[in-house]
């Protein structure tokens, strides 16, 4: 077997599987899960009926889909990115800069598996807390991971400035996560610009997951983009920089497995080879749909409208107990607890009934310190009525401790 196999930690699902282990709530109101950001807002009707018309289901079973996706699915992509992103006319193409994925869980992972060297003096950059598969890619690979801690001090924000010149030498692999999850913290846009700068002085490809990066608060203030701060810096070839979509959050479509990557055109013809071999092609009815739902902002206006309604009746709520604040963009409150996260995650399960993830499930101890230990992850994907119920249970609980 795989001996790297070995450095896994359980997922956190089966962490909180183990830790409610033997408990039995007291409370009989319905169970709600807070602790799994699966959206849970109605699919827009248009994407339902493509995903479930014949014709086109059919003739995707029948076929074994190309790695590289449809031109018309390409051509969609690359239009919705350019446009969103403000990037120049014509240098995002259909033709090299963009692949699509079967969601970018398995992107995320592959990429690592097909970006990192292996070499054991180099490594990969992460934040902490983070997006769990960022670090088994890196350590199925047999990479050290070098963590950098998202603090309250910096905004949630990684704190790059703490990393030393010795670890950004080494660097293979950059992740980073904006909107963050579970912090909703946005990279600004002269951040996402120094980190390029970095990359090209160290010689590092990033890997920027913006799959929370539809979901945010104003209107007015999309959160910004890796190709954007590309585009901004005249480097319209988006050398060392690929980004990750997803329009599982964007659309409500997590069942769908449908993401996208792009970027550097020399590493996405990499990557294709590598895919070819990983197999993870989507099927057609799949691109059919995925084409629809990049071609389409109103669904996603829409439920961007929801989000801002569910966070603006329950984070005052919440903020008589916890010292919860406004995600800047995505779907998750990381907020501190009064008492340690896993005994408060139990508690609140046995009192209320309502389960919500700890902290420390998302993170890992470094430098002395771990980033999430003291904190939960509440994901407001339920509808209003069932958010604003979780909300009450906390905060009659809240009031016990
Ligand atoms: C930060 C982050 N990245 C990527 C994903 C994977 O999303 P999907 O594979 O559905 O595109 C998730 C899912 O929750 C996530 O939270």
């Amino acid at each position: 077997m795989n001996p790297f196999l070995d450095s896994l930690l359980p997922y956190p699902f089966e962490r909180m599987n183990a830790l409610k282990a033997g408990l039995r709530s007291r409370s009989n109101a319905p169970h709600i899960a807070l602790s799994i950001g699966e959206p849970k807002h109605a699919t827009a009707r248009f994407l339902v009926d493509a995903a479930t018309d014949t014709a086109h289901v059919q003739a995707g079973l029948g076929t074994y889909p190309a790695t590289r996706g449809s031109d018309a699915l390409r051509a969609a992509i690359a239009a919705w990115a350019t446009k969103r992103f403000a990037l120049s006319r014509g240098t995002l193409t259909a033709e090299r800069h963009v692949l699509p994925v079967s969601g970018t869980r398995e992107a995320l992972f592959s990429f690592g598996q097909c970006v990192l060297s292996g070499r054991a003096d180099r490594c990969a950059v992460l934040p902490n807390p983070f997006y769990q598969i960022y670090e088994g890619a890196i350590l199925l690979r047999g990479t050290a991971p070098h963590y950098v801690a998202c603090p309250e001090s910096t905004g949630y924000l990684p704190d790059f400035d703490s990393v030393p010149a010795s670890v950004w030498d080494a660097c293979e692999l950059l992740f980073i996560c904006s909107p963050g999850n579970p912090t909703g913290a946005v990279i600004p846009l002269d951040s996402l610009k120094r980190l390029v700068a970095l990359a090209d002085r160290h010689d590092f490809v990033i890997a920027a997951d913006e799959c929370y990066s539809e979901i945010y608060p104003d209107e007015r203030r999309p959160p910004p983009g890796l190709l954007q701060a590309c585009a901004e810096l005249g480097r319209d070839d988006y050398a060392r920089c690929i980004v990750f979509h997803s329009l599982s959050k964007r659309s409500n479509l997590p069942g769908l497995r449908s993401g996208f990557v792009a970027g550097d055109a020399s590493i996405l013809e990499r990557y294709f080879l590598y895919r070819t071999y990983h197999g993870c092609a989507m099927p057609t009815h799949v691109q059919h749909v995925s084409e629809l739902a990049w071609s389409d902002e109103t669904h996603v206006l829409d439920n961007r409208a929801l989000y801002r309604e569910k966070f603006a009746t329950v984070t005052p709520l919440l903020a008589e107990v916890l010292g919860v604040r406004e995600p800047e963009a995505g779907f998750y409150y990381w907020p501190q607890t009064p008492i340690d996260d896993e005994t408060f995650t139990q508690r609140l399960f046995v009192e209320e009934n309502v389960t919500v993830l700890p902290g420390r499930y998302l993170s890992r101890p470094h430098d002395g310190g771990d980033p999430g230990v003291g904190r939960i992850r509440m994901a407001m994907v339920a509808e209003l009525a069932e958010c604003v119920d979780a909300a009450e249970r906390i905060v009659r609980f809240a009031r016990t401790l």
